[in-house]
Order: structure tokens, then C-alpha cells, then sequence
């Protein structure tokens, strides 16, 4: 088994998930390459996508040259999609290395302590390698978690911006544009979600779309309540307007984000449930996949299974993270539901008339898991039978309750658990995919190989599958496939007729 520090999916080789942060997964063999450049798409030249060098928008004022790099989740690199939609619309033009760019900004991700230290080795690089005077930004989890701080450890900084403070961008980019040296955007105690006109979204088929920011769960391992500030939630018909705008340009999937995505709470007077906003999208002519993440245990109701089982569009996958399998320990993190409680949610998505793949997230050595725990979190992994597992070592992070708590497990012993739990992880997955062979998937095509014929996708439930055809011009498009083989992390075929 080979342990990767880098990207992270549940599936083990579809495309990036994480980006630069620390997390553990089983490394697939045989990667496929992701050998198609996405380029740069926009919202104004979907899939005749521009290059970074050549993307701005060509009646604004000119205004020099950004590059925008993201650290963590999905939610961090859609904010960042949004973030570079206001810069383009402010006349700066993306160029995709350092050396090129007159502003540099990193979105950041402090969620484990190895993630936020690699913001600061950046900054470090940055004050060896810059010449001329460049203006910097630091955006996300670590400019809100460490704030002013930023610059006095850095002082070449300019910029520090939490994400609940992204709809000032405009105004605080127009005090850097007027001279002055250092700005803020640090508030937290905001009701406002951050909606721009212009997305330069990343990826010409699949869509994100944040439709809650924010946490109020207060976990108590997690810097994220303290680094996006309270849950807010877009309303139902902004949602729905930009979904149609998405279909209008091409795009065929979507997928809904939020930190706890199924805690949508519809601020207008429609009040649509999440549940109701799932079947909507469902119906948007042209849409043919709509996916969502990250749910809580909490908030996960039958209504979601229905949706799920009433329309082939909604994806057939749930990402539930667990966290432990100990009532005790689920207790201390303060996940406000015990083992029983979440395997009567899983027994409830097993029992489902399709087939619905479920994903997980889980820390080793919480302070206090005792090794009798530790064995309760890989009883549950067996009984449940994850598709895939995001998995974690406990980090102690800044604010949070758990950073203080007694029994603080070593770094080592941690490591140990981790090894076995990922090996446990493999055999699953091994089984499960091995149990696929024979079977057929619809596959939205989204790399090619640059070994000829050799395309990769993934299923509606998430799954990587690599397959071979004759055919050209497969991208974007959804494909039949046969299952031949399989691997731990993708099922490989062909295209069938
Ligand atoms: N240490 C380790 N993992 C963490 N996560 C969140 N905070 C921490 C932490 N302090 C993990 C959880 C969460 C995922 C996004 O990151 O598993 O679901
Ligand atoms: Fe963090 Fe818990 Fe909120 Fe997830 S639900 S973002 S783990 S506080």
C-alpha cells in the first residue's frame, strides 16, 4: 500500500478534490493522466476557452496581471473561480505563473496545520524571489484565522481577505488601486453570500455552485465556523437563475457545495427544502447530473433519498462523513449524533430502491480515542462499506475546543492508525470494484489519455472509470461503458455500443 499525501478523492484517481493540503488516500496504480488542459473557461467563452495569458475582458481598463493559486476544498477553489470573475471584470488579466503576475493571491486552507504552513512557505518564496514590487493578497481560512497577524510575519503582504468578505473585493481592490499599502476584509458577523456577475469557472462541463456558506455546527475539532463565520444561504430563485444561465452556456452537471450542504434553509419566501431544490435542478433542460456536498448526518432526511430515487439526474451518490465510529468520541468532536444514529441514516440509504454510493470523512486519533474506539470507527467502516474515505490525522487547530483537551494521541501512533484504516479501505474498495466487473455505467467523459483511445470519466456515483474507444471527441459527452477489470480506486472498460 502506498500512502499519498497529495490529492485526495473518495475514489482515489478521479481529479482533484483537495488542492495542496495534507490528506491521506489509498494512491492509485496506473493513474490515469489528466491530459486534457481545461484551460480557461468563462461565463463569456465557454469551451472556445481562452489561455490564461489571454483571458480578460477586453472593454474594462486594464489593469495589470494576477495569478491565483487555491489551496483545500472545493468550496475554496469555487470561491476562487468567483474572486478571479471580479478580477477580470476589473481588467486584470490572469497569467497562470508568479514571475508574470503583478498581483499575487493564494486562496488558503487552514483546516489541518500542514495546509496553513504551506501559505506561509509561500509567502516566505515570495519575498526571495520577487524582484520588482508586486502587489500580494491572501485570501480564505488562514487570512481570516490569523488576520493583521499576516503582516507582521509577512510585511510584503497587501491584502488579507476572509471568505465572508468577498463581496467587498471590489472595494477593497480600489483602495489598493488607489495606493494604499494594506488592506482588510476580516468580518465574520455578515448575512450576505457572495454572488458576482462573472464566474471564470475551471472546468467547461461541471459547474460548482455554492448554495450555503458558512457553518453553525461548531464540531469541535474544526476551524471552519471561525474561518467562514455563520451558515447563509443563497436564495432558491438566485440558485435556480444562475443554474439556468450554467445550461444555457453548455454546462451539463452541476454541483452544489456547501460545508453542510443539506442544512439549505431557503431565505425567500419560497422556503424551498433542500430536498425540493435538488428536483428543480433536476428539471433544468439541458442539466443531466446534479451532484451535492458535503452533507451532515444531522440534517440528512429521507426526503434526499426520494429525490434521489425520483430523478436519474440526481446523482446517486451522498458524501456523509462520519468522523469516528465511537458514540463517546462523536460526542467529544460535538457531532451531534451517536454511532446508532448515523447507521440508522446509512440503513436508510442502503435500503433504497437504487443503489445509492456513500463517501465518508474521518479523523484518527482524536484526543482520548482509545485503541477500543479506534477498532469501533473500522467495525462501522465494515459495516457501512464506504465507496471511498477521506481520512485524516487529528490536527489541533487555533480557537477550536478540541485544541485544549487532554490526551493528546502521538504523532506515530496516529500515523499507525491511519495505515490500517486505509488498508482496511482498499479491501473494501478492492471487493466492491471487483464485484462491478461485467456491469455498465454511464460515463460523462472529462479526460483523455495521452495513450491513444484511452478516455476517463466518472459515473453518477462518483466512480472514475477508465476506458478505451476508437471514437474522437468524446469530452464532455456521456458515454456507455462496459466494466472489464477494476483497480481499489477506478473500474476500467470499454465504450459500448
Ligand atoms: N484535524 C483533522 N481533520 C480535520 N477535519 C476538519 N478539521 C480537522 C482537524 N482539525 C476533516 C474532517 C472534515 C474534513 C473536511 O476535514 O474530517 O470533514
Ligand atoms: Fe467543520 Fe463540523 Fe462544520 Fe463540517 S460540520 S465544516 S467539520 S464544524
Amino acid at each position: 500500500m502506498v500512502l499519498s499525501q497529495s490529492l485526495l478523492a473518495p475514489m482515489g484517481c478521479s481529479p482533484a478534490i483537495w488542492r495542496g493540503i495534507s490528506a491521506y488516500v489509498l494512491k492509485s496504480r496506473g493513474r490515469m493522466q489528466k491530459a486534457f488542459d481545461i484551460g480557461l473557461d468563462s461565463l463569456f467563452a465557454h469551451k472556445d476557452a481562452a489561455t490564461p495569458e489571454s483571458c480578460f475582458i477586453a472593454d474594462a481598463p486594464q489593469r495589470g496581471t494576477f495569478y491565483l493559486e487555491t489551496f483545500g476544498c472545493q468550496m475554496n477553489e469555487h470561491d476562487s473561480e468567483k474572486v478571479a470573475g471580479v478580477l477580470l471584470s476589473r481588467g486584470y488579466r490572469q497569467v497562470d505563473s508568479v514571475e508574470a503576475a503583478s498581483f499575487i493571491l493564494y486562496n488558503t486552507c487552514s483546516i489541518r496545520e500542514k495546509a496553513a504552513q504551506k501559505v506561509f512557505s509561500r509567502l516566505g518564496e515570495l519575498r526571495e524571489t520577487s524582484s520588482e514590487p508586486k502587489k500580494i493578497g491572501v485570501l480564505g481560512c488562514v487570512a481570516q484565522q490569523e488576520g493583521e497577524k499576516i503582516f507582521h510575519r509577512s510585511p510584503w503582504v497587501n491584502l488579507v481577505c476572509g471568505s465572508a468578505s468577498y463581496s467587498k473585493l471590489p472595494e477593497l481592490l480600489e483602495q489598493l488601486e488607489a495606493g494604499e499599502k494594506r488592506v482588510t476584509g476580516l468580518d465574520t458577523d455578515t448575512d450576505e453570500t457572495f454572488e458576482t456577475e462573472l464566474t471564470r469557472r475551471d472546468n467547461p462541463w461541471r459547474a460548482y455552485l455554492t448554495i450555503i456558506e458558512g457553518c453553525d455546527k461548531a464540531c469541535s475539532y474544526c476551524v471552519v465556523p471561525f474561518t467562514r463565520g455563520p451558515e447563509r444561504s443563497r436564495s432558491s430563485d438566485s440558485i435556480l437563475r444562475e443554474l439556468r444561465q450554467l445550461a444555457d452556456l453548455g454546462y451539463t452537471e452541476v454541483q452544489f457545495l456547501g460545508q453542510t450542504v443539506n442544512s439549505y434553509a431557503d431565505p425567500s419566501s419560497r422556503k424551498m427544502k433542500f430536498s425540493e431544490l435538488l428536483r428543480a435542478a433536476a428539471e433544468m433542460p439541458g442539466m443531466r447530473r446534479v451532484r451535492f456536498t458535503t452533507s451532515h448526518p444531522r440534517d440528512f432526511g429521507r426526503d434526499i433519498v426520494e429525490a434521489i430515487e425520483s430523478n436519474d439526474r440526481i446523482c446517486n451518490h451522498v458524501h456523509l462523513p462520519v468522523q469516528s465510529g465511537s458514540t463517546r468520541v462523536l460526542r467529544t468532536m460535538q457531532r451531534t449524533y451517536s454511532r446508532d444514529e448515523y447507521l440508522e441514516k446509512i440503513a436508510m440509504i442502503h435500503e433504497s430502491k437504487k443503489h445509492i454510493a456513500i463517501t465518508s470523512d474521518i479523523i484518527v486519533g482524536f484526543p482520548g480515542e482509545t485503541e477500543r474506539e479506534f477498532d469501533e470507527t473500522l467495525g462501522l467502516m465494515e459495516a457501512v462499506k464506504y465507496e471511498g474515505i477521506f481520512a485524516f490525522k487529528y490536527s489541533p487547530r487555533p480557537n477550536t475546543p478540541a485544541q485544549s483537551m487532554a490526551d493528546a494521541i502521538p504523532e506515530e501512533e496516529k500515523s499507525r492508525r491511519l495505515a490500517i484504516l486505509l488498508e482496511l479501505q482498499r479491501k473494501i474498495q478492492t471487493e466492491a470494484n471487483e464485484k462491478l466487473v461485467g456491469d455498465f455505467f454511464e460515463v460523462h467523459v472529462e479526460g483523455k489519455s495521452r495513450r491513444e483511445n484511452q478516455w476517463s470519466g466518472h459515473t453518477s456515483c462518483y466512480r472514475v472509470v477508465n476506458f478505451s474507444s476508437p471514437q474522437s471527441d468524446l469530452l464532455g459527452s456521456y458515454v456507455p461503458v462496459k466494466v472489464n477489470s477494476a483497480t481499489p480506486n477506478c473500474l476500467i472498460g470499454e465504450h459500448a455500443p
